[in-house]
């Protein structure tokens, strides 16, 4: 980065410079199914990016408290949660175009009023288009656990974010972070138990028993069939 303090310092000199993103993003072909429900579906559904904060309210044509979800995937389990919680407001994140048309065919066929998504760069969502204080849940399952060291820079959960994060939320708000890799879910917990503003809501440990409102995966289930754990994160936000 040179002469400049800090990414916005550089690019407000006009400096591009390449960040360190949290994913790869694969041009994956798109089924028939997923073309049409974008066609179909994205117009009431999906959210554009923009560099101004969102008016959930307006965006969701009521007022209920927001769920949101970083990188979820194809989308089942988001769908399932909306479907299961029609008195909550979801708004889900994610990069791969693919998995946004699948999230989309499956909360059309369930006809979900209390859905958004968006295709994009959670971190980037967060810094212009969330507003202080406007989340009662964060969700961020499974989130690519990057194992080589070298990559370990490009694991989402990093000090910086986790503050983000925080000022996002409502005071009492929740984080949940789950994963199946160890390492990840003991980096997950140090970062947290480090970062100023939450308490952990694990009785004992880091660690707390997967809560009802999050399915399982078919993934997670397979390996849960094979013996592999799985680790749920859930830290309040104090103040
Ligand atoms: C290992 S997958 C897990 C998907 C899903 N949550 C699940 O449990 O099946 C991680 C997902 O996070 C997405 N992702 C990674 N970084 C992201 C970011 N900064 N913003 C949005 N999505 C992201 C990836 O595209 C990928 O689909």
């Amino acid at each position: 980065m040179g002469q400049y303090k800090n990414q916005q310092e550089a690019e407000a000199a006009g400096v591009y410079i390449s960040k360190v993103r949290s994913f790869v993003k694969r041009e994956g072909r798109l089924t028939n199914g997923q073309a049409k429900a974008l066609e179909t579906y994205w117009p009431t559904m999906g959210v554009e990016f923009q560099e101004s904060m969102l008016d959930m309210t307006a965006l969701f044509g009521r007022d209920a408290p927001v769920v949101l979800e970083i990188g979820f995937g194809m989308g089942k389990s988001l769908v399932e949660m909306a479907a299961q919680s029609r008195e909550l407001n979801f708004l889900g994140i994610e990069v791969h175009r693919p998995g946004v048309g699948a999230c989309l065919a499956d909360a059309g066929e369930r006809n979900l009023s209390n859905l958004r998504v968006m295709e994009y760069d959670a971190v980037e969502v967060f810094k212009k288009m969330i507003p202080d204080g406007a989340l009662t849940r964060v969700q961020l399952y499974f989130p690519d656990p990057w194992h080589k060291k070298r990559h370990h820079k490009r694991r989402i959960v990093q000090p910086e974010f986790v503050e983000m994060v925080r000022q996002k939320l409502t005071i009492g708000g929740k984080f949940h972070m789950a994963t199946d890799w160890e390492p990840y879910a003991e980096h997950m917990a140090d970062v947290m138990n480090a970062a100023p503003g939450y308490t952990n809501t694990a009785d004992t440990g880091n660690y707390v028993p997967r809560p009802d409102y999050r399915p399982t995966t078919k993934f997670e289930v397979r390996g849960q069939k094979l013996g592999h754990g799985v680790w749920d994160l859930i830290y309040q936000r104090t103040e």
